[in-house]
């Protein structure tokens, strides 16, 4: 994934960003992480926790309504036995965001109290947003942001420009986000995220992103892709996944001159129609029972 790297991230630039963070980090008490439902382990940095060090964190399972609800389940209990906080939530329709001022109380519940016991009364709890590109970190805010219209003052020492967002009594979250890059380095984590759309299609070839991604749908084989595609009669795991692009092509009647299947145009439906989640609410990575 050299070229990901390359187009993406270079190593000034991730120096960059990494200093806008902890510049950010020291304004805030607790980080929300953003990532990918669909994609837990790829979506996340792998940079982060050496980051933010000991500060609470809270994880935004977020495209919620694209990711199958018990594998969403389940990487909320696998956080929780490891002592994290996630959330599930869909920052297109708002779904799951009334959860979070909760979550974030529950993540600064011993700072509160020991604030409380100097005497501070309803201490005012920071936040800041981080995640990868297009795990949903403008998508969060703007929707926060139309909710929360008022915005809080500069506060002096804050970098100028900085803007706060009161979400609730005494929650206050920072307007940009910290973006992260991802694992680049790792092969499967770059075909997880360009399965998703993170990763522009110019990247792989889309034609191979396909046929991986048809590798992982033939075991798990969802209903609606199954319908979809009527392969209810096809033994799919007999069957390579290069001639199963072939007969969805041909189900789909795209052919070209001479009779050939067009098997570009179908793996760009293919994605497409993974990615808007018409093959079904898909989550690619589970929880390992020993850890990530
Ligand atoms: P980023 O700041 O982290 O880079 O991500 P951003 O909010 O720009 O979101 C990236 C894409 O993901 C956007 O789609 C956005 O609408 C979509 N998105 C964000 N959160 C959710 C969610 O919870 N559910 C679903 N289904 N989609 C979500 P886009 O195609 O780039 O733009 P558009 O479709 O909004 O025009």
């Amino acid at each position: 994934m050299s070229e990901m790297q390359t187009i993406q991230w270079f190593p000034g630039h991730m120096t960059k960003t990494k200093r806008q963070i902890q510049s950010s980090l020291k304004l805030v008490d607790a980080v929300a992480e953003i990532i990918d439902a669909r994609i837990p382990i790829s979506s996340r940095n792998p940079d982060l926790n050496k980051l933010i060090q000991n500060k609470p964190r809270i994880i935004l399972l977020n495209k919620c309504d694209m990711s199958n609800q018990t594998a969403t389940k389940m990487w909320i209990d696998f956080y929780k036995k490891q002592g994290i906080t996630a959330i599930a939530v869909d920052c297109k329709s708002g779904r799951g965001l009334n959860k979070f001022p909760m979550a974030v109380n529950t993540v600064l519940s011993e700072r509160t109290a020991r604030l409380k016991s100097k005497g501070m009364v309803n201490p005012i709890m920071r936040i800041m947003i981080v995640g990868i590109p297009n795990v949903g970190k403008s998508s969060f805010i703007n929707r926060i942001a139309k909710q929360n219209r008022a915005k809080v003052e500069d506060r002096p020492g804050v970098t100028r420009g900085n803007q706060w967002f009161t979400i609730s009594k005494n929650l206050e979250m920072l307007d940009t986000p910290g973006v992260l890059w991802p694992k680049f380095e790792d092969k499967v984590v770059g075909e997880h995220l360009a399965f998703t759309g993170a990763v522009k299609d110019q990247v792989l070839d889309i034609e191979f992103l396909a046929v991986r991604l048809l590798d992982f749908l033939k075991v798990l084989k969802p209903a609606e892709f199954i319908s979809r595609f009527k392969l209810e009669s096809v033994d799919l795991e007999s069957l390579e996944s290069y001639e199963l692009l072939k007969l969805i092509g041909k189900k789909r009647g795209m052919l070209v001159s001479g009779g050939e299947i067009d098997t570009e145009r179908a793996a760009i439906m293919l994605l497409d129609e993974f990615r808007s989640a018409k093959l079904g609410r898909i989550t690619v990575e589970m929880p390992a029972k020993d850890g990530e």
